[in-house]
């Protein structure tokens, strides 16, 4: 088969190619990626010289490129990625936010839909739900509640693309993940900011009582859900992927300072973010059932093996930490 990926440089984009890669099932890989301050060739360095593999620096809004990509590549799937990912980027700067998770997605479905690519997945979030309350786990008709910029903007691209399934039965499916953690996530996610800034003995900034739940799923987990559902799934439908590792943030922050041998007064409380969701939960079972998907990795150990990376990664995280993340830090935290 051949891949056009979107956002295959950023974090579960570059895992999602260097797992396909290392199997036969590829015969040729597009990465078009536009390397924002998230997109980093260095995670792409073990597959950089696989002869399968070929990388496109573009914008998902430049019409012209897209279609010029798909039109001469003429993918089997194309696995959509690429997005603005981050919800407190999202509260500080909502614009790039809806420029690429909406346009950019409507220019490559309508690409797709000229070119008549035979496979289109839309690689979206649990964030679309909004918060969940307990005891329910979300399944895939829970109602949209979406709280952040972000998470409007993948519920309005995760029904854009339903709606060319619906409209032009372009064979589009949705996947719905939960918070993926593992190697080579820009640290600006909770994991591997707790992480980096507990190995530096820096503070560990806590929004509001730290008591918000988030299902965690490793990204391995997460990419063999991906091609799961790109092998066995159906068009027009919508699959949760979740990790069943639903934890309050407070406890995954001091499992990651025992785990490095750090004192626990490290964490700082700081003041909440605006229309925080309380709590995340997926029911994976659709999935499940249908693909025979199931989460692999227990959070214990995924974790232990996340903070060896980090450890061993020190010129990695200095290089993605440097520039830009130090204003965006700045920014996001000097005043809370
Ligand atoms: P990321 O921020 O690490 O990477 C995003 C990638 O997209 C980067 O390589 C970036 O350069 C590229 N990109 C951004 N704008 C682009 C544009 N206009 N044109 C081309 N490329 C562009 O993101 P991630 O955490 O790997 O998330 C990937 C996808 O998975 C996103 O769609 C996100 O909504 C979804 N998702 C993420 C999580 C999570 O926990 N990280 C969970 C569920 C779903
Ligand atoms: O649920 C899936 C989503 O998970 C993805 O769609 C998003 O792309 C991804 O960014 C992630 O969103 P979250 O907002 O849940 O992830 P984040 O790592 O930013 O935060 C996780 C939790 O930790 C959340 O409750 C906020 C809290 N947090 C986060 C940071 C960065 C803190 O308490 N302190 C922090 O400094």
């Amino acid at each position: 088969m051949k891949f056009l990926v979107t956002g295959g440089a950023g974090f579960i984009g570059s895992a999602f190619v260097r797992m396909l890669l290392s199997s036969a099932k590829p015969s040729t890989l597009i990465n078009f990626d536009k390397l924002t301050y998230a997109g980093n060739l260095e995670n792409l360095a073990p597959v950089a010289n696989d002869k399968r593999y070929r990388f496109v620096h573009g914008d998902i809004c430049d019409a012209k490129m897209v279609n010029d990509v798909i039109a001469g590549e003429q993918p089997d799937v194309i696995v959509h990625f690429a997005a603005e990912s981050h919800v407190d980027r999202s509260i500080h700067s909502p614009e790039p936010v809806f420029e690429t998770n909406l346009r950019g997605t409507f220019t490559l479905l309508e690409a797709a839909r000229v070119h008549k690519t035979p496979r289109f997945l839309h690689i979206s979030t649990d964030e679309v739900y909004g918060s969940i309350d307990p005891p329910h786990d979300a399944d895939e008709n829970y109602p949209l509640r979406a709280s952040s910029p972000y998470s409007a903007s993948k519920a309005g691209s995760d029904l854009l693309a339903l709606s060319y399934f619906v409209t032009y039965r372009m064979p589009v499916t949705v996947t719905r993940a939960s918070n993926n953690y593992g190697p080579y996530q820009f640290p600006e996610k909770l994991i591997p900011l707790m992480i980096s800034n507990a190995i530096e003995d820096q503070p560990l900034p806590i929004y509001g009582d730290g008591m918000q739940v988030r299902d965690w799923l490793h990204v391995d987990d997460h990419c063999r859900a991906i091609l799961a559902v790109i092998e066995r799934g159906r068009a027009g439908e919508i699959y949760n992927i979740g990790g069943s590792r639903a934890l309050p943030n407070i406890e995954v922050v001091r499992k990651i300072l025992a785990a490095l041998g750090k004192p626990q007064s490290l964490m700082t409380t700081v003041t909440d973010r605006p229309g925080h969701d309380r709590r995340y939960a997926l029911s994976s079972e659709k999935l499940m059932r249908e693909t025979g998907w199931n989460a692999g990795m227990p959070f214990e150990k995924g974790l232990a093996a996340t903070i060896d990376w980090y450890r061993a990664n020190p010129a990695w995280v200095a290089h993605v930490k440097s520039g830009e993340y130090q204003s965006y830090y700045q920014r996001n935290y000097a005043n809370r």
